[in-house]
């Protein structure tokens, strides 16, 4: 399955959304996830995002390797987002920050 990761802390484009077959994305309140059961690893969501925080599984930077269990985790509980929306205020402050983990609200 694909994989969000940390450049979508806080940013949230939800550029993606729009273009998942099968409608996979989930939404939090500052990040979104993939629901690995349900993704079937068409890619179009990865170019879609302005900021780069999409990748392939076996791809997802050493860094980043905790966001995979988190996405898995995270799509569980959060519901599906479908249409594109407004990013939060405060986007472009948040777009070259790295780390951004320990932000994410459940
Ligand atoms: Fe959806 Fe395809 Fe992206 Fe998976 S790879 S989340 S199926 S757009
Ligand atoms: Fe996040 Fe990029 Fe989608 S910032 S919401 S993964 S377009």
């Amino acid at each position: 399955a694909f994989v969000v990761t940390d450049a979508c802390v806080r940013c949230k484009y939800t550029d993606c959304v729009a273009v998942c077959p099968v409608d996979c994305f989930r939404e939090g309140p500052n990040f979104l996830a993939i629901d690995p059961d349900e993704c079937i690893d068409c890619s179009l969501c990865v170019a879609e995002c302005p900021v780069d925080a999409i990748f392939p599984g076996d791809e997802v930077p050493e860094q980043y390797r905790d966001y995979i269990v988190l996405n898995a985790e995270l799509a569980k509980s959060w519901p599906p987002i479908t249409e594109r929306k407004a990013p939060p205020d405060d986007h472009a402050e948040w777009a070259s920050v790295n780390h951004k983990i320990k932000l994410i609200e459940r």
